[in-house]
C-alpha cells in the first residue's frame, strides 16, 4: 500500500492526539502540530513506525499558521485534520477583545488558510477533516465566539464538501458533543473538568474518532455527528422556535453547572 501521511493540528492531546494514535494504527505517518512540544514529542514516541514528525506552531498567529503551510508545501499530505480549537467560558463584553479574537483566530482564520492551502495540492482520495461541533447547530450563549465559530466550520465545510465531490477529494465537518478531553478544563481555566457532567451527554475521545473513521473510509456525508445522544439532540432546532432554542441553551449550557 501507497504510504500515506496526515497532518494534524491540536494533536498534543484529546481528539488530534487520539486522531495521530489510530491513523498511525492504519499506517498514515503522521505530523502532529501544537504549541507544547514535550506533548508532542511524547506522542511520536508512542506511535509505531519511526518516519513521524512534529512541528512547534502557535495558529493563533501568522507567523505559526504559516509555517504549517509551509510544511505542506514541503511535502505530500493525504489527509489534514484541522482540529486545533478551543473555547473560553467568559461573558463576551467583560472579557478583552484580543482574548475573543484569538479564538476567532484558530478556531477560524487557522482553519481557513490551512485548508487552502491543502486543497491546493490534494489529489484524487486525498481528505479533509474539519472539527465543528454539535455546538455549530446549538448555539450556546455562555460561548458566544466559539459557537459562532463552529457554525462557520459546519457551514465551510459543507460547502466544500459539495465544491471538492467532482475533484474526488472529501471534506468532512466532524461534530462530536462533549468529549473526554483538556477541552473543558482549558475553556474554564482549569475550574472544571466535566467530570460531574451525566456520563451519557460525553463521549470518550476513543469513540469520536473511531466513529470519525469509519465516516472517513466511507466518504459519504459532509456533516458527521459522533454519539447517539448528540445526533439524538440535533433534533432540538426541528422541535423549537429559534427563539426558544436559544433560550433552552442559555440555561442547559451554563458553565456553573459544570463547577
Ligand atoms: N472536547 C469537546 O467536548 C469537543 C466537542 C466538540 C468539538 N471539539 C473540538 O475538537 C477540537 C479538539 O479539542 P479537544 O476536545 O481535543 O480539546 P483539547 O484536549 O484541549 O485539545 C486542543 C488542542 O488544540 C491545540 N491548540 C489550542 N490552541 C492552539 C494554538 N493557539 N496553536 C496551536 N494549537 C492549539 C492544543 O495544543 P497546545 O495547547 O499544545 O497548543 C491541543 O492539542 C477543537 O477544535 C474543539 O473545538 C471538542
Amino acid at each position: 500500500m501507497e504510504a500515506r501521511r496526515a497532518l494534524i493540528t491540536g494533536a498534543s492531546s484529546g481528539i488530534g492526539r487520539e486522531f495521530a494514535l489510530q491513523l498511525a494504527r492504519q499506517g498514515y505517518t503522521i505530523t502532529g502540530v501544537a504549541r507544547r512540544e514535550d506533548k508532542l514529542r511524547e506522542l511520536i514516541g508512542e506511535l509505531p513506525g519511526d518516519q513521524h514528525g512534529y512541528l512547534v506552531a502557535d495558529l493563533s498567529s501568522g507567523a505559526g499558521v504559516q509555517s504549517v503551510t509551509d510544511a505542506l508545501a514541503r511535502q505530500q499530505v493525504n489527509l489534514l485534520v484541522n482540529n486545533a480549537g478551543y473555547s473560553v467560558f467568559a461573558p463576551f463584553f467583560e472579557s478583552e477583545l484580543a482574548l475573543q479574537q484569538n479564538i476567532l483566530n484558530v478556531n477560524c482564520g487557522a482553519v481557513v488558510t490551512l485548508a487552502h492551502a491543502f486543497l491546493r495540492q490534494a489529489q484524487r482520495g486525498d481528505a479533509l477533516i474539519n472539527l465543528a461541533s454539535v455546538v455549530s447547530y446549538l448555539p450556546t450563549p455562555a460561548q458566544p465566539m466559539y459557537s459562532a465559530s463552529k457554525a462557520f466550520v459546519a457551514a465551510l465545510s459543507e460547502c466544500l464538501w459539495a465544491e471538492q465531490r467532482a475533484r474526488g477529494v472529501y471534506v468532512m465537518g466532524l461534530c462530536p458533543g462533549v468529549t473526554e478531553t483538556e477541552f473543558i478544563s482549558t475553556a474554564s481555566g482549569g475550574a472544571a473538568d466535566g467530570s460531574n457532567l451525566p456520563g451519557a451527554m460525553t463521549q470518550p475521545v476513543a469513540a469520536v474518532v473511531a466513529e470519525a473513521l469509519v465516516a472517513l473510509r466511507k466518504r459519504r456525508k459532509a456533516i458527521v455527528v459522533t454519539g447517539r445522544v448528540n445526533r439524538a439532540m440535533l433534533w432540538l432546532p426541528r422541535l423549537l422556535s429559534r427563539h426558544r432554542l436559544i433560550k433552552v441553551l442559555a440555561v442547559a449550557g451554563d458553565p456553573e453547572r459544570m463547577l
